[in-house]
């Protein structure tokens, strides 16, 4: 059994109870993330961090109850050392434990629940395939709380391929992911607005293709776009960057992953291997 995190001790992970009035179990009133392991390092630490602690300011959590970065990089680094080949670490922190259930928060001191756990990577994939589904969730996607009811009913409603959202004839992200598009060689993503979570790995890859030769416009992509784009990736922590070969059933571009999608991989993971957050 892998080793997990809870609440400032290491202990296998099916040992750990965690309390039924807590916040998190009862509203989602949690913040979390997953910071990616490659090649058992820790990708982008600080900037997990600081979209952590972002999220928390958003939801008014009291600051000296998260942790600082030094603290922070303590937990994922012994969880990822004490999970080898694991492809990243998932860290969630809660409001706290309430002594009845109810929403508004009873006290600005409650005692949160800090909890992690080592993530499995993901196989190396080709590609996915992908369904166009109606993004059904709130309005603030930009904050990464576990709520993501509204991820999954997208997900649910994609027969197991994964989804790429729109929302009134806009591509928004995917349930898990980013989403980027090659049309007529450039590429694009959608603005970092309420309606996307700001990707750690879609800044990255901004970054880096800006760097490399395939610069990449922020700004509203339509669906009629999607349609005609040559390629079409994901970006996430866990899956770096991934081509979706099929839309709906129809291919994109050839059907396979596409020569700038996998060239944008090799550079990113070429950043990965150098980066310096951790
Ligand atoms: C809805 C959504 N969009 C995008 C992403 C990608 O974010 P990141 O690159 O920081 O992993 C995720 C990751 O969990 C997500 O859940």
């Amino acid at each position: 059994m892998q080793t997990g995190y809870l609440n400032g001790e290491y202990a296998p992970l099916n040992e750990m109870n965690i309390p039924v009035l807590d916040r998190g179990v009862l509203f989602a009133d949690a913040v979390y993330e997953v910071v990616p392991v490659f090649e058992g390092r820790l990708i982008a630490l600080a900037d997990h961090h600081a979209r952590l602690m972002r999220t928390a300011g958003a939801l008014k959590m009291p600051p000296e109850h998260l942790p600082d970065l030094r603290d922070w990089s303590e937990i994922m680094h012994r969880l990822a050392d004490g999970n080898p080949g694991c492809g990243g670490i998932y860290y969630q922190h809660s409001r706290g434990v309430e002594p009845a259930r109810a929403l508004r928060p009873a006290s600005d001191d409650l005692t949160p629940t800090r909890l992690g756990f080592a993530l499995a990577s993901l196989p190396p994939s080709g590609g996915v395939r992908a369904r166009l589904i109606e993004d059904q969730r709130w309005g603030r996607c930009d904050l990464k709380t576990t709520g993501l009811i509204g991820n999954l009913l997208g997900l649910l409603a994609a027969d197991g391929e994964e989804v790429v959202l729109q929302r009134d004839g806009w591509v928004t992200e995917s349930s898990t992911s980013n989403v980027f598009v090659v049309l007529d060689g450039a590429v694009h993503t959608p603005k970092a607005d309420q309606r996307i979570l700001h990707g750690i790995t879609r800044a990255l890859a901004i970054q880096v293709g800006a760097c490399s030769g395939w610069p990449v416009t922020e700004r509203d992509i339509s669906v009629d776009e999607l349609g005609r784009a040559d390629e079409i990736w994901l970006t996430s922590s866990l899956r770096a960057i991934s081509a979706v070969t099929h839309l709906d059933g129809t291919p994109v571009g050839d059907g396979a992953e596409g020569a700038l999608c996998r060239r944008a991989r090799e550079d990113l993971l070429r950043r990965y291997r150098t980066d310096s957050q951790a």
